[in-house]
């Protein structure tokens, strides 16, 4: 099938190299001529582990094409994946929904035959509907334009894996005719009997809303679970592999620590909370307000316990910050709790210095004012305190004695309990978890 994918950032490049790699004609666009340079080279602007291969092998093949025209566009897709971001307005807690609706200004005027438009981006519950209205009143003569929704579920870090390899596909579509034609798209992973769930426009669009809010949910809950076995005296990790022996609850992402950040979980509970408003049924998820404060809660623990640990105060103090991304294998630093952190320590009078395996310059690029440091014992070199924000597998592999030896005191906050508590106490290390 001929498919465009509009929107090759990190979603819409992986989805384009992914559908490429299918066996199909898809030809990226983006307004982002640079972008679009590096792309049709075949080069990842971002890191993302193992679509560097997937994405050269789809452009050598020839399956796989870049544009910035619309009308190119217009002219090639049978069917147009809308891949832009919609991120947290800036006035409030919705989403900002301009790079969608640009999408469809620009697209639907141009379309003169058969083809569906299928939205991946997150978007708030009606969105599909509205769109679809629109396109009505944009579409040229001989056009025969529906509009469908098919949420994205992927990781970062796993997102060639979650794309070729889904636990689901979720479709929200308003024709038999739209079924079809998304079911001829994914056959190959319907093949491999990738479930396939096809509903109406609004269950999908919800249907990925509420998933990020139980993820979102089940991370605050184990977080305010810790905060509880501190006051107690008990153990977090303990309590958590213990809970999760019970297949009804499970034990993944209920790893306690700094919480969630990112691109997504954050700004998408929000966005969520504001359409629920807007439906008039806001307090069926009031909860996620609270979802949400014991999330910022947890940068703020961690500020007070690394203070604590400095001797009560940051002045003159020389804090070693492991980590600036939002999570592992990743170089993304929207929201990130580990930036938000070393941010605040650094506002506090701390001289910050910090090091992170892929995310320097994107940490960089946001905030400028702190030291960035391309090597673990540089960073920690003199350091009255060390925390342990992200937990790449790098810094579980750091060996406490040697990095003993540079640090001014041996103390370290694993806000990420994820270093080994027995390995650093036997090297002399004060170590403090969350
Ligand atoms: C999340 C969802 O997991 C994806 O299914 C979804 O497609 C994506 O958002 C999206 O909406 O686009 P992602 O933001 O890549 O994916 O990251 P996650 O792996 O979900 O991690 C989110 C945050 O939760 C990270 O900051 C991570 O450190 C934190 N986390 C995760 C915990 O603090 N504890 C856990 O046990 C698990």
């Amino acid at each position: 099938m001929r498919l465009t994918v509009i929107g090759t950032g990190y979603l819409g490049a992986v989805h384009a190299a992914c559908m490429a790699d299918l066996g199909h004609e898809v030809l990226g666009v983006d307004i982002d001529a640079e972008k679009i340079a590096a792309l049709g080279e075949g080069r990842v602007p971002f890191y993302e582990p193992g679509l560097q291969e997937v994405l050269g092998r789809a452009v050598d093949s020839g399956r796989l094409r870049f544009t910035t025209s619309l009308d190119e566009a217009a002219d090639f897709g049978d069917v147009h994946f809308v891949c832009v971001n919609t991120p947290q307005r800036r006035d409030s807690p919705a989403a900002d929904l301009r790079a969608v609706d640009a999408v469809i200004e620009g697209l639907a005027p141009r379309l003169h035959r058969r083809c569906l438009i299928v939205g991946k981006s997150t978007v708030p519950v009606g969105t599909t509907a509205r769109l679809g209205t629109r396109v009505g009143e944009l579409a040229r003569e001989g056009a025969d334009v529906e509009v469908a929704w098919n949420p994205e579920f992927l990781r970062e870090g796993f997102a060639v894996q979650d794309t070729l390899r889904p636990e689901r596909l979720v479709v929200g579509v308003q024709s038999a005719r739209a079924d079809r034609t998304l079911r001829e798209v994914y056959a190959p992973l319907l093949r491999i009997g990738v479930p396939y769930i096809s509903a109406g426009p609004a269950t999908a669009e919800l249907v990925k809303v509420a998933a990020n809010s139980f993820l979102a949910t089940k991370i605050s809950f184990i977080n305010a679970m810790a905060e509880v076995c501190d006051a107690a005296g008990a153990d977090v990790t303990t309590l958590a592999d213990a809970l999760g022996y019970d297949t009804r609850i499970g034990r993944r992402f209920l790893r306690a620590g700094l919480g969630f950040g990112g691109g997504c979980l954050p700004k998408d509970i929000r966005a969520f909370t504001a359409r629920a408003e807007e439906l008039g049924v806001g307090g069926a998820v009031s909860f996620l307000h609270q979802i949400d404060a014991i999330n910022t809660r947890q940068r703020q623990r961690t500020v007070d316990i690394a203070r604590d640990m400095a001797g009560g105060g940051f002045e003159g103090r020389r804090i070693a910050v492991l980590g600036a991304t939002f999570k592992p294998d990743s170089d993304d630093v929207r929201d990130s709790p580990a930036l938000a952190v070393a941010a605040a320590i650094h506002g506090e009078g701390a001289d910050v210095r910090l090091h992170d395996p892929r995310g320097l310059d994107n940490a960089r690029a946001v905030l400028p004012v702190l030291d960035y440091v391309p090597d673990v014992a540089k960073a920690c070199e003199g350091a009255d305190l060390v925390l342990h924000l992200t937990e790449w597998t790098d810094y579980r592999r750091i060996d406490p004695a040697e990095l003993a030896v540079v640090t001014r005191t041996r103390r370290i906050l694993d806000a990420r309990n994820a270093l080994d508590p027995a390995l650093w106490t036997s090297a002399g290390w004060t170590l403090r978890a969350l």
